[in-house]
């Protein structure tokens, strides 16, 4: 078991992320530790309570089972939470605890942080992504038609506590976006400004075979390197206004393709994949990194045999990527690669980016 602390708010408050490998069967106990007596509302992934259900034993009363998907990220599901919360009669002092993947964290943790505006949430990813991203870092929403994560808050959990067994369980497909995730973070770390140096790229090629094998140990230290990297990023700019931006390589790209194909065909990690590979092609085409070193991503990503997207018309892209909550008067910003485990901004327009890709 290892815990790591995140602070925030200039270091005026903290929170710990608790990651272990135990049995699943003890989280209820260990909640029961951090809660006492306070009465709390789970919202637990329809795909965990049919796997965890049995064993977490938590009073049906007390649970909303959330369907799996993220077109269940919406404003009717996150009425339906407020609205068992109310019949629940949680005070503010109470709990919401989120057991599942990033779409069960980013709507239990919008939520918790409008009701009674704001109410005790605690973080229980079980996915690889969650673990790794979405849990850490105090970002909840929901979708709208207009776009995903348009409505939302920056609201810090009180714990996440992380079990790395939960892993074992999950498909094949929802380890692999997981990993999406992960290899994002490999080529960003010298940009997060760690204390603690990790060449994350050497250790998720070296071990390819330890993590597609999901070995605990390996998994345990492959989620404290990346939390680690997330949290330095997050202490240091909570709110987006700067650094925090590093951590959309390869997303406004992986949005624009989740977009076009209408949140369907690929996961989230699958197209944020695919935008590390454009922001790569992107770099070296403006002279921003040599070819070799597209070549070592290209090489790390094949390790993990993520899957083939196509290319996508750039002029149907960079449309949509102009619809991005982080696009400002018709610009685009790229987070791109500019040296080994290094990234910049760029806020780019059309020209810029169609004179580099045939349309
Ligand atoms: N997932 C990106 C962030 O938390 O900023």
């Amino acid at each position: 078991m290892f815990e790591l602390l995140v602070k925030i708010s200039g270091g005026e408050s903290y929170y710990p992320i608790v990651v272990k490998n135990n049995p699943i069967e003890n989280l209820r106990e260990e909640i029961f530790e951090i809660i006492g007596k306070k009465n709390y509302l789970v919202v637990i992934s329809e795909k965990v309570f049919k796997l965890y259900g049995k064993i977490l034993r938590f009073p049906k009363n007390n649970l909303f089972i959330l369907k799996d998907g993220e077109k269940e990220k919406n404003f009717k599901t996150y009425k339906k939470i407020l609205e068992k919360a109310l019949k629940l009669r949680l005070t503010r002092s109470d709990c919401i605890i989120a057991v599942g993947g990033g779409v069960c964290g980013d709507i239990a943790g919008f939520a918790a942080s409008t009701y009674m505006r704001g109410i005790n949430l605690i973080q229980i990813p079980t996915t690889l992504l969650a673990c790794v991203d979405s849990s850490v870092g105090g970002k909840t929403g929901i979708d709208t038609a207009f776009g995903k994560n348009l409505v939302g808050s920056f609201y810090q959990p009180s714990v996440v506590l992380i079990n790395t067994n939960f892993l074992k369980t999950l498909d094949e497909r929802q380890f692999k976006t997981g990993m999406g995730e992960v290899v994002k973070y490999a080529f960003i770390e010298k940009s997060c400004k760690c204390e603690e140096e990790f060449n994350l790229i050497n250790f998720l090629s070296l071990n390819s075979d330890r993590i597609l094998a999901r070995e605990n140990d390996v998994l345990k230290e492959l989620i404290r390197m990346c939390i680690s990297l997330k949290i330095s990023v997050v202490e240091k700019d909570e709110k987006e206004g700067g650094l925090r931006k590093i951590l959309n390589f390869g997303h406004t790209y992986a949005h624009a393709v989740e977009n076009l194909t209408k949140y369907e065909k690929y996961t989230h990690g699958e197209a944020v994949v695919k935008g590390i590979e454009f922001a790569f092609e992107f770099a070296q085409k403006r002279g921003l990194i040599v070819e070799s070193y597209k070549f070592i991503a290209y090489d790390l990503m094949r390790k993990y045999n993520f899957k083939n997207i196509p290319n996508f018309d750039i002029k149907k892209i960079v449309n949509v990527m102009k619809l991005d909550k982080k696009a400002e008067a018709d610009s685009i910003v790229f987070i791109l690669p500019v040296e080994c485990a290094e990234v910049q901004e760029y806020r780019l327009f059309d020209e810029d980016v169609f004179k580099y890709f045939d349309k």
